[in-house]
């Protein structure tokens, strides 16, 4: 099989060819990122010699049209994915997540080539802290931010294109993610890379926003299953079940870091600020038999921090721009 993987050299998407070099030997991986600050080509290193890595962008029609054209299937990770930048300049993500998934979308089906569309449990908007519902793929779409609108745009792309000109489609919206690779401007690697270099982690507002941590690997797992034996033209929520606040994930840290867990400090919050996300994963569980393996979110926790340690070479030199930025920024 020839995959092609966009947005390869991100956090999620370096995560996934590594697995899929590791478990399926039998796949030609060639990933086509734009290098933006978000990717990194050393995050792919430890698998350079079985993987294709082309520098473009995703927009750019020509150079999708010939990569598409040239493979059996395309997984698109590529995207903005960062809340924060995209409530201070909106565009990069209204080129990059609707044009971009656009040009894809166009080539696919000039080539027949089956699509899985990777996105965000953001575009269903925020729960109530005490609502009993999760997500499910019948929940009515209502993003919050240019980063989740732009998200959920790109979504209804998809499912345009498989209903009008019968695109092999698939689209997953998954949960908060950590684990390995991960730029450290989201909120785990910041605050691992801040306890690091001795500095207290910053917590927006009171702190009390919850996320449904996944490990990235059982992400990927379960973008497999659906490409393995997911229904085309179907939706699938992943999530492993982990609310927690940001209060909780931080004094986690704290304890992790020897420090006590009132060493932190609150700082402005973040402009519409989602307050909760759940994701109700049982059709990826029943139908698919998908089943996480990092259940111990504490041990998955220990196992990033452990990796960030052992890998400085790799975040150490985006560090003092992405804390300039949140300085400016009041964060
Ligand atoms: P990331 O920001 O770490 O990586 C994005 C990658 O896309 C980078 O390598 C970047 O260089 C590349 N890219 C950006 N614009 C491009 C363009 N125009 N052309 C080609 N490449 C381009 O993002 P991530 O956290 O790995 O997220 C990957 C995908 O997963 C995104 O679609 C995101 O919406 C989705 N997602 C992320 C999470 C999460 O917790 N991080 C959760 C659910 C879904
Ligand atoms: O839910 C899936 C989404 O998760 C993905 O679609 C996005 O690409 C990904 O970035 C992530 O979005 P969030 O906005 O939830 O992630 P972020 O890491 O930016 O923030 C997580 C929470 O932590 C959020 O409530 C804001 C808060 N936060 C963030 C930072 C950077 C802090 O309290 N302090 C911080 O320094």
């Amino acid at each position: 099989m020839r995959l092609l993987v966009t947005g390869g050299a991100g956090f999620i998407g370096s995560n996934f060819v590594h697995t899929t070099v590791r478990d399926r030997p039998d796949v030609e991986v060639t990933v086509l990122d734009a290098l933006t600050y978000a990717g990194d080509a050393t995050s792919l290193a430890p698998v350079a010699d079985r993987v294709t890595l082309v520098q473009g962008d995703i927009t750019d029609g020509a150079l999708v049209d010939r990569l598409v054209g040239e493979s059996d299937l395309v997984v698109h990770f590529a995207a903005e994915s960062h809340n924060d930048n995209s409530l201070h300049d909106p565009w990069p993500f209204v080129q990059t997540n609707l044009i971009g998934t656009y040009t894809l979308l166009e080539a696919v089906r000039k080539h027949g080539v089956r699509y899985h569309h990777i996105s965000t449990d953001e575009v269903y908007g925020d729960l109530e802290l005490d609502d009993p519902a999760k997500f499910t793929a019948d929940t009515p779409y209502n993003p919050s931010s240019p980063y989740s609108s732009t998200k959920a745009g790109s979504d209804l792309l998809v499912r345009a294109w498989a209903r009008s000109f019968g695109v092999q489609a698939t689209i997953s919206n998954c949960s908060n993610n950590y684990g390995p690779y991960q730029h450290i401007e989201k909120f785990i690697p910041r605050q691992v890379t801040n306890l690091i270099d001795g500095v207290r982690p910053r917590l927006y507002g009171a702190g009390e926003n919850v996320r449904d941590w996944i490990h990235v690997e059982d992400h990927n797992t379960a973008v497999w299953a659906i490409i393995d034996r997911g229904q085309i033209g179907e939706t699938y929520l992943i999530g492993a079940d982990g609310e927690k606040n940001n209060l909780e994930v931080v004094q986690t840290l704290l304890e992790v870091f020897g420090r006590p867990t009132d060493d932190f400090d609150h700082v402005t919050d973040r402009a519409g600020h989602d307050m909760r996300y759940a994701i109700d994963a049982t059709r990826l569980r029943t139908e698919l038999g998908w089943e996480p393996t990092f259940t111990d979110f504490g041990a998955g926790l220990r196992a990033t921090v452990e990796w960030y340690r052992a890998n400085e070479a790799w975040w150490r030199p985006a560090k003092a721009a992405t804390e300039a930025k949140y300085a400016q920024a009041g964060h």
